[in-house]
């Protein structure tokens, strides 16, 4: 009887230790932005404890776990070779017995735009029905983005047009991810521009520092550019044109070189008349 009992326990015992597990062990997210991350410089770590492969269950092979995204389920990485069933070992995904049976799987991925805001979870095809982990969601990612804020004029004497020397307009943006897209390296910080009615392009004011990239205000006979850092990864930036009769009817527009490589739509200047004194 106790005999039988013990054998029981055993049975019992070993099959509670041998049972599929997948375990969400660690998870470590750098974010340079606040809560944010940034593409390109961030990244997110998540490491797996899996044991207990069994008929049901496969290690290797096409059955094996699998990290993928919800809801779509793309497979973000695979664990094992399919062809030889040896662990993956990429700088992304590696994999490691620890012990015989038991595995840390460990996804390394740097922020980039397919990452943010997703959620992954590890799954375990099997016979019995698909095993899974908790669930992880992945932080926020800057890209490089411009946000429009506002295109406003002044309208002081009409509603229908502008006044020369009396009124003037404003476009403002957020731009963001600032530091990854090397707004410091001259040439690539955002800038605005407006085209006249006559074709001809011209450069507004520069909200950052050319030579350093520091973003600064900067005020011009016609024009004024201002620059406001708004946290370490979004600059609030705005162009103000006075109101002169050869800006009458023309665009604006911001322009992000670089990697960024970013335009915005134009914006059409209001009508702007000589100032005639009444009024
Ligand atoms: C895969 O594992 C086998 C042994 O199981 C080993 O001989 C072979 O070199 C491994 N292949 C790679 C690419 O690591
Ligand atoms: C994860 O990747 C980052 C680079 O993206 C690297 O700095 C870090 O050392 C890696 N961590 C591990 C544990 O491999
Ligand atoms: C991503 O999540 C943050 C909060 O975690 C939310 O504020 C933001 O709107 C989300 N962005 C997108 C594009 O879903
Ligand atoms: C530019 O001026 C605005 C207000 O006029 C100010 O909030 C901002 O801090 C200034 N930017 C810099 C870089 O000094
Ligand atoms: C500017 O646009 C208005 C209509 O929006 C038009 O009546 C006017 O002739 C234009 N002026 C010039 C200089 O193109």
């Amino acid at each position: 009887m106790l005999a039988w009992c013990v054998m029981a326990f055993f049975i019992l015992s070993s099959s509670v230790k041998g049972s599929p597990t997948i375990k969400l062990l660690e998870q470590k997210a750098t974010t340079s932005c606040d809560n944010f991350q940034l593409a390109g410089q961030d990244y997110t770590l998540l490491k797996y404890y899996v044991s207990g492969a069994n008929s049901g269950y496969q290690m290797g092979g096409f059955t094996a776990p699998i990290l993928i995204d919800l809801p779509a389920e793309n497979t973000m990485c695979n664990f094992f070779d399919f062809y030889n069933d040896n662990c993956t070992r990429t700088q992304k995904c590696w994999c490691e017995e620890i012990r015989p049976g038991e595995y840390h799987f460990t996804y390394n991925k740097t922020a980039d735009a397919d990452t943010s805001n997703a959620t992954v979870v590890m799954q375990w095809s099997g016979r019995p029905g698909a095993l899974y982990s908790d669930q992880y969601t992945f932080h926020f990612v800057y890209t490089a983005e411009m946000g429009f804020v506002k295109f406003s004029s002044t309208f002081k004497k009409s509603q229908e047009f502008l006044v020369a020397g009396e009124d003037s307009t404003e476009l403002e943006f957020d731009v963001y991810g600032g530091e990854i897209y090397n707004i410091p390296e001259s040439g690539n910080a955002p800038q605005f521009y407006y085209v006249t009615t006559d074709g001809v392009e011209h450069k507004g004011c520069p909200s950052f520092d050319r030579d350093t990239g520091i973003c600064f205000n900067q005020t011009r006979t016609n024009d004024r550019c201002s620059c406001r850092k708004k946290s370490r990864c979004v600059y609030r930036i705005s162009y103000t044109l006075s109101a002169r009769q050869y800006v009458s009817n023309a665009t604006v527009y911001l322009l992000w070189p670089g990697k960024a490589n970013l335009r915005s739509e134009d914006f059409k200047l209001p009508q702007i008349r000589k100032n005639t004194g009444l009024g």
